[in-house]
């Protein structure tokens, strides 16, 4: 595995592979790996010829209060998880050469940004639209890795590659869950034992939703339900969205239609966590 540090660097790379009609698979990340981020690397590792990862934990896609600086960071760790699965290049750039001083443009994929984590995380989709252009300018894969835990982040990502004209087939791979079905994300690092135990509350109440859907209650009599069972959760401090979206718009439903999206956003106590379900 080659670590790559400068941007014009990762570039000449990618260049020469494309001369030399090596397929490229790509796996954007900012880090602290888990299995979630694992089974993307193996999967662009399957299906290409040569893996690119990147590391970068994006300031643009943090909102003020956010919390980038406490993001987790692991870079050892990362890289012998990386090395193991036996990646080609690691690009692990500095901010300061992504967003170097006067840095001044920026993607803004509308509509879609300001649905559902848009309402509650202001310029985060432009921040990873902006990255991820830039990442698919530096890189130039064939095929780019994300999970499915982030749906809007992909719908956002799928529409930016169509309206850019970028040719690049977006992957979507499912979400891997812990045991008792919590979504492996870098943030459950920040929970306690008491707040994990909470936040399984989010995967039971999807579970109960999709349930309730499959059974035929209309999709606001599930959303009512989906909060009840949230609200019946003394850790989870906020609720900022749960129920029945639509899997392309990411509008609220509230008539039965062939495919749904089943969505939350929760606070257990300070911890943001998201999750989904599609139910068709
Ligand atoms: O999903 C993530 O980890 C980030 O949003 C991404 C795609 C790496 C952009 O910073």
């Amino acid at each position: 595995m080659e670590i790559i540090r400068i941007p014009r660097i990762m570039r000449e790379i990618t260049k020469n592979l494309k001369i030399k009609s090596k397929s490229i698979g790509f796996v954007p990340t900012m880090g602290a790996l888990h299995e979630g981020h694992l089974s993307l690397i193996r999967r662009a590792k399957d299906e290409n010829d040569v893996t690119v990862v990147s590391i970068f934990v994006n300031p643009t896609q943090f909102a003020e209060g956010e919390d980038f600086e406490k993001y987790p960071r692991d870079t050892e760790g990362d890289k012998e998880k990386l090395q193991k699965i036996g990646i080609d290049y690691l690009f692990l750039p500095e901010a300061t050469s992504l967003y170097p001083q006067g840095y001044s443009t920026y993607v803004n994929v509308e509509g879609l940004s300001d649905k559902l984590c848009g309402k509650f995380r202001p310029g985060h989709f432009q921040g990873v639209a902006t990255i991820v252009c830039k990442l698919f300018n530096l890189i130039r894969p064939n095929r780019a890795y994300f999970g499915q835990k982030d749906y809007q982040q992909i719908l956002i990502i799928q529409k930016m590659i169509e309206d850019l004209n970028f040719d690049i087939e977006l992957i979507p791979c499912p979400t891997i869950r812990d045991e008792d079905g919590l979504a492996m994300s870098s943030r459950n690092a920040y929970l306690n034992e008491k707040e994990r135990k909470a936040a399984t509350v989010i995967y039971t109440t999807l579970r109960e939703g999709e349930r309730l859907l499959k059974e035929g209650l209309k999709p606001k009599e599930v959303k009512e339900k989906m909060i009840e069972i949230l609200r019946s959760e003394p850790l989870v401090t906020e609720i900022q969205y749960a129920g029945v979206y639509d899997p392309l718009t990411l509008e609220e439903v509230s008539e039965k239609q062939a495919k749904y999206l089943l969505a939350i956003a929760v606070k257990i106590n300070n911890t943001r966590l998201i999750d989904n379900f599609l139910v068709y």
